[in-house]
């Protein structure tokens, strides 16, 4: 990847959170949310009042429909004013919920959620050669027999579908853009992405890793999530997996 810089090794994300705000909620994959949790309750068999956990929960969406649908639901980010506007849609829709300012990598969770999730590259993809460690601290947030969802962008997918913006950097596993954001006011701001892209393999191999047991991989979109089997033509893969009880 000639050119590009080698990932920050922070959870950059932060900064750009902060600049977005409420318009983050404007961009239009964030509007599948309601097809995303209707689905990932039924494949995760998960009923209310389950405690389920998001990881990179943003500005709340996942977290504010799980609510809405009767779960007891946290969310944890880095971004202290994605966690106000998480905040803020959870008292717009009267629901409550429970919002943690945290490095996914540090979680201080152990074993005390039904199920646990991390979409739409919420810390999980984001991270670097950090990534496993985000995985690891999601197995350890789930109960033994509790669920993991993880989506991740596709390495597949950013091959068959090579962007003239985007340069991929195959022996990081990572796909560096540059963009524009725009804040709550609109005003522009340059902004640099380091999007982490996984194989089903690989997804699997990290599963097993981190003590879980791979449940299956699917080829997902935003707003169309289904079990479908892996393939090039969609951005998305979504990992399910649990975590195992003792013997
Ligand atoms: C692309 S957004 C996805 C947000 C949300 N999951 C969604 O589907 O809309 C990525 C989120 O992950 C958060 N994030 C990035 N790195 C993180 C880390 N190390 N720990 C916790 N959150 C992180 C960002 O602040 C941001 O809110």
């Amino acid at each position: 990847m000639s050119g590009a810089p080698a990932h920050p090794g922070t959870p950059y994300f932060k900064e750009l959170g902060d600049v977005l705000g409420r318009a983050y909620l404007r961009y239009d994959f964030t509007r599948g949310t309601g097809q995303e949790v209707a689905f990932l309750v039924r494949v995760l068999s998960l009923t209310p009042p389950a405690r389920v956990l998001d990881v990179g929960c943003g500005a709340g969406r996942h977290v504010v429909e799980l609510a809405r649908l009767g779960f007891a639901v946290t969310g944890v980010d880095v971004s202290p004013r994605l966690l106000e506007v998480a905040a803020e849609q959870a008292r717009a829709a009267e629901v409550s919920a429970s919002f943690f300012e945290c490095d996914a990598r540090t979680m201080p969770f152990d074993g005390e959620f039904d199920a646990v999730l991390s979409l739409c590259q919420g810390a999980f993809g984001l991270m670097g050669d950090d990534d496993p460690l985000v995985l690891r601290r999601i197995a350890e947030a789930a109960r033994p027999g509790g669920r993991v969802a993880v989506t991740a962008f596709s390495a597949y997918f950013e091959l068959a579908h090579a962007r003239a913006e985007a340069r991929f950097d195959p022996a990081a596993g990572i796909v560096y853009e540059r963009t524009t954001i725009r804040d709550e006011q609109g005003a522009e701001h340059p902004a640099e992405l380091w999007n982490g892209v996984y194989t089903p393999r690989e997804l699997r191999l990290l599963a097993l890793g981190c003590g879980l047991v791979p449940e299956g991989v699917y080829s997902v979109a935003p707003g169309d999530y289904a079990a479908r089997r892996p393939g090039l033509d969609h951005p998305e893969l979504l990992l399910l997996a649990s975590r195992p009880r003792p013997r």
